[in-house]
């Protein structure tokens, strides 16, 4: 973005005080709101109420508009911002969180004096990242206006560990497929070697890919990554529907798995070829999808995304608190895995070897 026009575009955003964020609701009505914002470079972040309609709106699509309007004496004067973007519910206590109420507080200090919220816990920060900006500065002449594209260069990322995302993206794809492969072990082992099941340590397994892909990975890629990937770079759509498509199936193919398992588990070894096929299936599934992650989506996120939309994504992936297990999931995980290490016998764990029957 031409310097000179991002400076003005900070100039306005740290000066004025109110925006108005157009959301969709899912009956696919707008829905305008003005909301009071503090602002750090091009992004923008507002505080609201967890169960309000524009927080659901956004969680049903993070496709957002906001206005800033400036006071102006006469028509020669008007200035104004009119951006396009993707605003996020940021993930309760996150670092960026924290920084936009810390923001909000040096804005708007009065705010202090009117006490603690009755109930914290129902306000939430909503993080907007523009795309495409309008910029109005009749100054320049009668309805003078410059419309910008936001790109990856617009702005170092003043925040954090570069793209900490990434890494742990990447990290989280290696634990399940270190999952999977134990899985496809176990059953070989029986299947090929005629070792007795060893139940336990499947259903640890199983519990492990319902509990973190299906409920945590994917769900963070849903709703954070793949919206600003795909507002900036459009030509990533055919593969990003196809990513969804394959998450929303996921949750399916699990069902089916995990009753092939209880079949096997309560139907013995008549039960097995089908765990088999449903097991192998299932894998190459995830490996696809996590091979398609890894060779087009990564590299085209680290291409497209912007400082801004990095912050974002960054927060969603290092959030200390996942609202859907309540805790912090570090440590739901290494219980998980310490559990699927005890129980599994080696190669894949320290548990009991079992002898071929
Ligand atoms: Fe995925
Ligand atoms: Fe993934």
């Amino acid at each position: 973005m031409d310097p000179q026009l991002r400076s003005f575009v900070q100039s306005v955003l740290e000066r004025e005080r109110d925006l108005t964020i157009a959301t969709l609701r899912p009956d696919g009505y707008p829905q305008a709101n003005t909301v009071s914002y503090a602002s750090d470079g091009l992004a923008t972040y507002f505080g609201t109420g967890r169960d309000s309609q524009k927080v659901r709106n956004l969680q049903h699509c993070s496709k957002a508009s906001i206005v800033v309007d400036c006071a102006y004496a006469d028509w020669g004067s008007i200035k104004g911002l009119s951006m396009g973007g993707i605003a996020t519910v940021l993930p309760d206590g996150c670092d960026d969180a924290r920084r936009a109420l810390e923001a909000l507080r040096r804005k708007f200090p009065e705010v202090d004096e009117l006490g603690p919220p009755p109930d914290p816990a129902s306000i939430v920060v909503v993080k907007f990242v523009p795309s495409v900006i309008s910029v109005l500065d009749y100054s320049k002449g009668f309805g003078h206006t410059d419309l910008v594209q936001v790109d990856a260069a617009d702005g170092p990322r003043a925040h954090g560990a570069p793209m900490k995302s990434m890494r742990i993206i990447r990290d989280e794809h290696r634990a399940l497929a270190a999952v999977l492969q134990g899985l496809l072990y176990l059953m070989r082992q029986s299947r090929d070697k005629g070792v007795p099941p060893n139940f336990p340590a499947l259903s640890a397994m199983l519990y492990y890919i319902d509990a973190f892909p299906e409920r945590f990975h994917h769900p963070k890629e849903d709703r954070y990554l793949f919206p600003l990937l795909r507002s900036r770079a459009p030509h990533m759509a055919d593969v990003l529907d196809r990513l969804e498509e394959e998450h929303a199936a996921g949750a399916a193919k699990l069902r089916e798995l995990s009753e092939a398992f209880v079949r096997y588990r309560e139907g013995g070894p008549a039960e097995l070829s089908t765990f088999a096929a449903t097991l192998e299936a299932y894998a190459s599934f995830h490996w696809s999808h996590m091979r398609t992650e890894e060779t087009k989506v990564l590299p085209a996120a680290e291409q497209f995304l912007t400082a801004g939309d990095w912050d974002a994504v960054d927060a969603a992936f290092t959030g200390h608190t996942d609202p859907l297990l309540g805790e912090d999931p570090g440590a739901h995980w290494s219980k998980l895995f310490t559990r699927i290490v005890t129980l599994a016998p080696p190669p894949i764990g320290v548990g009991p070897e079992r002898q071929d029957a």
